[in-house]
């Protein structure tokens, strides 16, 4: 995955639904070609194969549960089938869609095995430090209380950054780190790389916005400076 990255994550904003995710996913991939940069999204389940088939650039699962076969498994999210859709990668243990930790770990297992990138979300940064153990490709640093209130993570409460990294980093520095939550403006992402994380995670500030293309704009020219 090319860095730094910029993972948008579609959640169930009706503005990011249906008709309305390829046209995201679209002004996400021209910002992405225009200034060369890796902009990868996660749209809902039920649009991820009319997106990846819209769109070249990586595409996301949300969630995946810890199933390895096919089967008795109704209203479950195969990584199987995620990637055989064409998919490179899934978020896991969303704080959205929290799994035990047991469950965290086989998510990671599943995801390496069918040849998933797997970003998997933590709350805070002991909890990152469990988690790096399991090896993910990325872990998503996300305080909850900051998620979808327009208050960056990386300006607000930079400490909680570098913390995680840093525990991260003790148990296995080949893991890369994301911040997110309440990413909104250039400046928030140019704090999250100067704090030493590989990119960001964000919602609401681009899904929501007035004029999605105008604030990844102004992400992808700091991410270019
Ligand atoms: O997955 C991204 C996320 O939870 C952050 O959401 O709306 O604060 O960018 P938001």
């Amino acid at each position: 995955m090319k860095l730094p990255m910029i993972l948008i994550n579609f959640k169930t904003y009706l503005e990011a639904l249906g008709e309305n995710s390829v046209k995201l996913a679209k002004i996400c991939k021209s910002v992405a070609e225009k200034y060369k940069i890796n902009i990868a999204i996660a749209p809902e389940s039920l649009d991820l194969s009319k997106v990846v088939s819209e769109v070249k650039i990586p595409v996301f699962a949300q969630h995946i549960d810890p199933i390895e076969k096919d089967g008795m498994h109704t209203g479950h999210i195969l990584a199987e089938n995620v990637k055989k859709i064409g998919a490179s990668g899934t978020l896991i243990n969303h704080s959205e869609r929290r799994l035990e930790l047991k469950e965290i770990e086989k998510c990671i297992e599943i995801a390496k095995k069918f040849g998933l990138v797997s970003v998997c979300c933590s709350e805070s940064p002991e909890k990152s430090g469990v988690i790096a153990k399991f090896s993910p490709d990325f872990i998503a640093i996300e305080p909850p209380e900051l998620i979808g209130t327009g208050i960056a993570v990386s300006t607000a409460k930079p400490e909680i950054i570098t913390e995680t990294i840093k525990k991260i980093h003790e148990v296995n520095s080949k893991v890369k780190v994301l911040c997110g939550a309440g990413i909104t403006t250039g400046e928030d992402v140019r704090k999250a790389l100067e704090l030493g994380t590989v990119g960001i995670l964000v919602a609401s500030g681009v899904v929501k916005a007035e004029n999605p293309e105008k604030i990844l704009t102004e992400f992808a020219k700091v991410i270019k400076s």
